[in-house]
């Protein structure tokens, strides 16, 4: 999809009362409920910012997890505080949506000020995209910002629904993220290399076939490697196997031959007899996994073919790790991708998620070009899916 959407820069927000809908959608310890990640909070500074210091009032908004009804566990305010600890300045705190207190802090707000709403899914027409719930949350505001990329795969009240009743622009966060991904996938540096990975072909689907329009290389790894064994009759012992997407696997290496796209799958494999932390690995062929035994990781002749192919690349897209990288003794693969990305000199692109946490992890973080906050959303990008939370904003 190309997008050309107006932003803050386009409309004046000085002295209006801005609804800015952010992904504050961070992981939290499960026990304690302590942010472990404030990485989604960084990435809306940029706007938030940009609007107090020019004059606006914010009342922010934002989902988190998947609550049914008003769970205190899901509450905002942790967020509100990790926030104002960012900014360097109080956060006023509204216990409801659309509320007497939402509204209440809403009508006070003074320029300069930025009130956060409480979790929007708390409201049940947040995910029915109901018109009632978004006319309530646009009646508190003038404007509406969209800088929330991590849900703009979502039609719901906050995030689409809000655009049909008030003028509606994106945020500095979306547009970098569109404009980023966007480049890749439009006009690339070549070689275009696309890494994919991660448990399921049926994750990939659309991914696949998209990007077999647009990449030179494409490389799979993770557990949907082990479908596209056993579909060129491999035998892949108690791997992962999507049996009914074996077909597609073997419609996609058709469709890469007849495209002149690389398709690179692995030829070894670090395989194990259980699926557990300590479990002792060993390398087989892909193509011949024992019985007994099921793949956890790519081998070091894939890691080796994987890195040579990206190491000439100009634009590097990864999506999904390569095996098991939440086990160390099963990360080699996930590992030695991150580094090969971080030396490549490649524009580098890693898709939020799994592979987003694992660069992390690993400590790659800084020499990756750009790490997307969307993890549903820059795969949905990637499929060249429409995204709703993008294409209700105003056009240029
Ligand atoms: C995400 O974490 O990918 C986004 O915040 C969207 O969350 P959701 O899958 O609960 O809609």
């Amino acid at each position: 999809m190309n997008y050309n959407k107006k932003t803050v820069l386009d409309v004046d927000v000085h002295g209006k009362k801005v609804l800015l809908r952010c992904d504050f959608n961070v992981p939290q310890d499960k026990q304690t409920g302590a942010i472990t990640s404030d990485k989604r909070i960084a990435a809306a500074l940029p706007t938030i910012k940009y609007l107090l210091e020019n004059g606006a009032a914010v009342i922010a908004c934002s989902h988190l997890g998947k609550p049914k009804g008003a769970d205190p566990a899901l509450s905002l305010r942790p967020v509100a505080v990790r926030l104002s600890q960012l900014l360097g300045k109080d956060v006023i705190f509204a216990q409801d949506v659309v509320g007497p207190d939402a509204h209440a802090k809403a009508a006070a707000l003074k320029p300069g000020q930025i009130l956060l709403l409480e979790n929007t899914r708390f409201e049940p027409g947040e995910t029915k995209n109901d018109p009632e719930l978004a006319k309530r949350l646009a009646s508190l505001a003038e404007l509406y910002v969209s800088d929330a990329f991590g849900s703009v795969h979502r039609a719901h009240a906050s995030t689409v629904g809000v655009a049909a009743c008030l003028p509606a622009v994106s945020g500095f966060l979306v547009a970098k993220e569109l404009e980023i991904m966007g480049k890749a996938l439009n006009d690339p540096r070549r070689p275009f290399v696309a890494v994919l990975g991660g448990a399921k072909v049926s994750d990939k689907i659309g991914v696949i076939n998209n990007l077999l329009e647009k990449a030179d290389t494409i490389l799979i790894g993770g557990g949907m490697a082990y479908t596209f064994a056993a579909a060129q009759g491999g035998a892949i012992g108690k791997s992962l196997l999507e049996a009914d997407k074996e077909s597609y696997a073997l419609e996609m290496i058709a469709k890469a031959k007849e495209k002149g796209v690389r398709l690179l799958l692995p030829v070894d494999t670090l395989a194990a007899k259980e699926f557990s932390p300590g479990a002792a690995a060993v390398t087989v062929d892909t193509m011949a996994i024992p019985d007994d035994m099921m793949g956890m990781d790519i081998g070091p002749k894939t890691v080796a073919l994987f890195c040579d192919a990206v190491r000439s690349a100009g634009t590097i897209v990864w999506n999904g790790p390569m095996g098991v990288f939440e086990f160390d003794a099963f990360a080699g693969g996930t590992r030695a991708m991150a580094k090969a990305l971080a030396e490549s000199g490649a524009i580098t692109i890693v898709g939020g998620g799994d592979s987003a946490a694992a660069v992390e992890k690993l400590g790659y973080a800084d020499k990756i070009t750009h790490i997307s906050t969307g993890g549903g959303a820059s795969l949905e990008f990637l499929e060249g899916k429409e995204l709703p939370g993008v294409a209700c904003l105003m056009n240029k």
